[in-house]
């Protein structure tokens, strides 16, 4: 039943049997949430990018979201085997081509210019597209923003003399680092990366890693302000970070930069310093630099205080009308709707040789095909679509004796907007109970 193309941002492309993007996505990639005036992603956006000198930062934002295997995968090291690729986590329009994961897709591309425009860094902000469970902080699509600045080792200076003069020339971050992993982490794998040696690396990570707590610093003083101002006043405090050693297929070392906030390590950003293969491959055999990406939903969340994914990217003017550039000021819910749970429970067909091993998991076979949890999430989406708050499942278990497995799922219905009646819960939930049978072929229970 599929069509032979799809057209997408007026670009007619051949399917096949990777072709996973439902028509219900399409629209997304118009939408450009980034690019909104006053809509608080663009807000979060520009704030961001303010603390980016735009003499150094070049800046891309209007880059398609369709990008090749090539450059969103292989160009980057990712194994053939990542399990970034497989049709249940990302969108394919076809074997070759990809709606992007990841702004760091553009990357390559992006070094390859360096020169012809003039600055050793840029920032790109652009809408990502992850097949993922539902819940009031995931989307299927949702907005990263991805930073780099490399230095030149034949600029006459070395380049940890560079990176010296740059620090000298910054301020000192405004943050208090409770913790900080080490440079390379030793029995962690990490070494020094082929083509670097480790004063310049170092001298690199700490130019990254300064730029970053600056960044934080100034966003989360201005979040916590603007909770200040609607809760309790609370003394002015210092943002606390720690620094988390991490991997990515690119850079290397790699770290996570987590900031404390409502009594939790929250996740903000991933980095590292460039892997010189990639930048060879980009023709800067003479860079070596660094790179981070952010998701900006989340910095946007806490920055507004907005409880739900899906706000983003509603029309009611209740939502719009909150927002304007320049003015951080916390969201005013507008009243909380009642939900509404229905449980679907079905029997996967029995599989080849599978075992009854238990514990909860992402899926199992299913006529050959995987049945993974994110195409139940997605056939959701697809029926109730934001009309569906959270998907859980709340039930697995393997007959012993026919080794057929059932899962029950919990589907939580409720409108940001309105209050849904029962009668159009019931309509959707009859839906997804047919679409499953049809298109996911198990047997409902
Ligand atoms: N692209 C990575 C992600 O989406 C983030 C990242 C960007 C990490 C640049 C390192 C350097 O998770």
């Amino acid at each position: 039943d599929l069509p032979n193309t799809i057209t997408l941002a007026n670009i007619t492309y051949n399917t096949d049997a990777h072709t996973n993007i439902p028509t219900s996505l399409i629209p997304y990639l118009r939408r450009n949430l980034h690019l909104q005036p006053h809509h608080p992603i663009s807000n979060t956006r520009r704030i961001i990018e303010s603390l980016f000198p735009t003499t150094q930062f070049e800046t891309y934002n209007s880059l398609p979201p369709i990008v090749t295997v090539a450059q969103n995968f292989d160009c980057l090291g990712f194994p053939p085997d990542h399990v970034g690729r497989s049709r249940s986590d990302t969108y394919y329009v076809n074997r070759h081509t990809v709606l992007r994961t990841h702004t760091s897709a553009h990357q390559a591309e992006k070094f390859r210019v360096l020169e012809q425009v003039g600055k050793p860094g840029y920032l790109i902000s652009a809408d990502v597209y992850r097949r993922d469970a539902i819940d009031r902080s995931h989307y299927p699509v949702f907005h990263q923003m991805e930073g780099a600045m490399v230095f030149s080792r034949k600029d006459g200076k070395s380049v940890v003399e560079q990176v010296t003069e740059g620090l000298n020339a910054m301020p000192e971050a405004d943050v208090e680092i409770v913790e900080s992993c080490k440079l390379y982490e030793e029995g962690n794998g990490v070494q020094v990366e082929k083509g670097h040696n480790v004063d310049e690396a170092e001298a690199v990570a700490r130019h990254l890693q300064r730029q970053l707590e600056l960044m934080v610093s100034k966003v989360f003083s201005e979040a916590a302000k603007a909770a200040g101002a609607a809760g309790a006043a609370e003394k002015e405090e210092k943002v606390k970070v720690r620094w988390v050693s991490a991997y990515f297929p690119f850079t290397s070392p790699s770290y996570e930069l987590e900031v404390w906030w409502n009594g939790e390590w929250l996740e903000v950003l991933g980095c590292g310093v460039i892997r010189q293969d990639l930048l060879d491959y980009a023709g800067q055999k003479d860079k070596i630099g660094w790179a981070f990406g952010l998701g900006i939903e989340r910095i946007a969340m806490l920055m507004y205080g907005i409880p739900d994914i899906r706000l983003f990217w509603s029309q009611d003017e209740r939502f719009g009308k909150q927002f304007r550039e320049g003015v951080v000021k916390r969201f005013e819910a507008f009243s909380k709707y009642p939900g509404c749970y229905k449980d679907v429970a079905f029997w996967l067909p029995v599989q080849e040789g599978a075992s009854a091993a238990g514990g909860l998991s992402k899926g199992g076979e299913i006529g050959g095909d995987k049945f993974h949890e994110n195409d139940f999430m997605e056939l959701v989406r697809g029926v109730g679509g934001d009309l569906v708050e959270d998907v859980k499942l709340i039930d697995e278990f393997t007959n012993k004796k026919t080794g057929r497995k059932s899962m029950c799922y919990r589907i939580n219905y409720r409108s940001l907007e309105r209050t849904l009646t029962n009668d159009e819960v019931d309509k959707l939930q009859e839906k997804v109970r047919s679409t499953l049978t049809e298109k996911l072929g198990v047997e409902l229970r």
